[in-house]
């Protein structure tokens, strides 16, 4: 006989948040059933409706990264995207670059990539063994020729939170552009606005912010003007065989994709309407009632100091066992979906001492729920051989963590 499939549990939100919320889903389905229009061309109905859900996305998106102006955000088609658009489209040769160990390949491959090329020269302000960057070591690598410190808000990896607001000020006061990855705070973490925010600031849609692939967001200040990385049409002025120089038309070359951005902007509204405080409360009671419970297993090294103030990630390392392994392991026993490795951020493991095979990662989003807590403990514990190992349960019973608004 088959042994029973355990129910499935997923936990990998940092990697893309699931289930997504019903109004995003019937965004996307109206989008794709009811809209039939490419946006930004043409005058007919559809097109007008189009061109109305691709607004109502930038109105949204800029509420979320703090913008006045939503002509200041481009709607990309995810924060690689972006964030390849910020570096490449703003650096110029000879700038030296600072970016931090907690940062994402997303960035840091962009800027191996001029560096190989000679075009610029780029350092990493190391982070301490949580994954937090000091701003004094940042202001100590400040060079002369430095002209940008990219980083990214929270790390992938640990969920630490870096001082955004420090940083960005830190290079303004020093003549340089900040580009800020807010990849993994987007929709639970406040982003600094105003005075406070980055000179670029860039977002996946569909992590913490609940919505389809396809939807990232790019802002720039007024007057930071990243080159049109892609050339193409953009429905406007097409007699003209040069990109138009308004900044979200240069940034958004071809068709865009209307359902993935109907979805963003109701997944914006969703996160809105619940509140970024009551979704980040929501998760780190159950990534802290998580570490919690893993801290009392021996054999188990929690990663970072589980910043309250971060997004709600647990990352892990279970003694003797490949992470990958007790990913898969997790799943078999328990139905947890987990991510084991690097997370595409290599640099952070050195000063987490997790280089080579990585750690396992949790993230806890608005659908999870206590039992998903008390499964992932029980799961490592009976990895462990401690299968009966006691769980101080911190959840009231009867749960009063339900699905998040079900
Ligand atoms: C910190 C960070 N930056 C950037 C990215 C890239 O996002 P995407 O793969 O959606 O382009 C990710 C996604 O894993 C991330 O965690």
């Amino acid at each position: 006989m088959t042994p029973p499939v355990p129910p499935r549990r997923y936990l990998d939100h940092p990697a893309t948040s699931w289930p997504k919320p019903g109004p995003v889903i019937d965004a996307v389905l109206h989008a794709l059933r009811d809209v039939g229009a490419a946006a930004g061309r043409g005058i007919h109905a559809d097109a007008r409706r189009a061109d109305a859900l691709r607004a109502g996305a930038r109105a949204a998106a800029a509420r979320i990264v703090g913008a006045d102006d939503p002509q200041r955000v481009a709607l990309v088609s995810g924060a690689t995207l972006g964030l390849n658009v910020a570096i490449h489209g703003l650096v110029e040769p000879g700038w030296h670059v600072l970016a931090t160990a907690a940062d994402h390949n997303a960035t840091l491959r962009p800027l191996q990539w001029l560096a190989d090329r000679g075009m610029i020269e780029f350092d990493v302000v190391p982070c301490d063994a949580s994954g937090r960057v000091d701003p004094d070591d940042v202001a100590g690598a400040w060079r002369p020729a430095t002209r940008m410190l990219v980083f990214s808000h929270a790390s992938n990896v640990t969920g630490s939170l870096q001082d955004a607001a420090t940083l960005a000020r830190l290079a303004r006061e020093r003549g340089g552009l900040s580009l800020l990855d807010a990849s993994q705070t987007a929709g639970i973490v406040p982003l600094p606005a105003g005075e406070a925010a980055a000179d670029v600031v860039v977002a996946a849609g569909h992590k913490w912010l609940q919505g389809p692939e396809g939807g990232a967001i790019l802002f720039a200040r007024q007057g930071v003007e990243p080159r049109a990385l892609v050339q193409g049409g953009t429905g406007t002025a097409s007699d003209d065989l040069r990109m138009p120089e308004r900044f979200v038309e240069r940034l958004e070359a071809g068709t865009p994709d209307l359902a993935a951005l109907a979805g963003l902007a109701a997944a914006i509204a969703w996160v809105e309407q619940q509140g970024i405080a009551a979704l980040a409360a929501h998760g780190h009671r159950l990534a802290a009632a998580c570490r919690a419970g893993l801290a009392a297993l021996p054999g188990v090294r929690l990663l970072g100091g589980g910043d309250a103030k971060g997004p709600p990630i647990v990352g892990f390392t279970v003694e003797s066992y490949d992470p990958a392994d007790v990913a898969a392991l997790l799943e078999q026993i328990a139905g947890v979906q987990a991510r084991a490795g690097l997370h595409c951020a290599a640099l952070i493991h050195r000063h987490l001492g997790t280089s080579g095979a990585g750690s396992v990662r949790l993230g806890f989003g608005p659908f999870n729920t206590a039992d998903d807590v008390r499964a992932v403990v029980a799961a490592v514990a009976s990895i462990l051989g401690h299968p009966d190992s006691d769980f101080s349960d911190p959840f009231p019973s009867p749960p009063q963590v339900p699905p998040w608004q079900e």
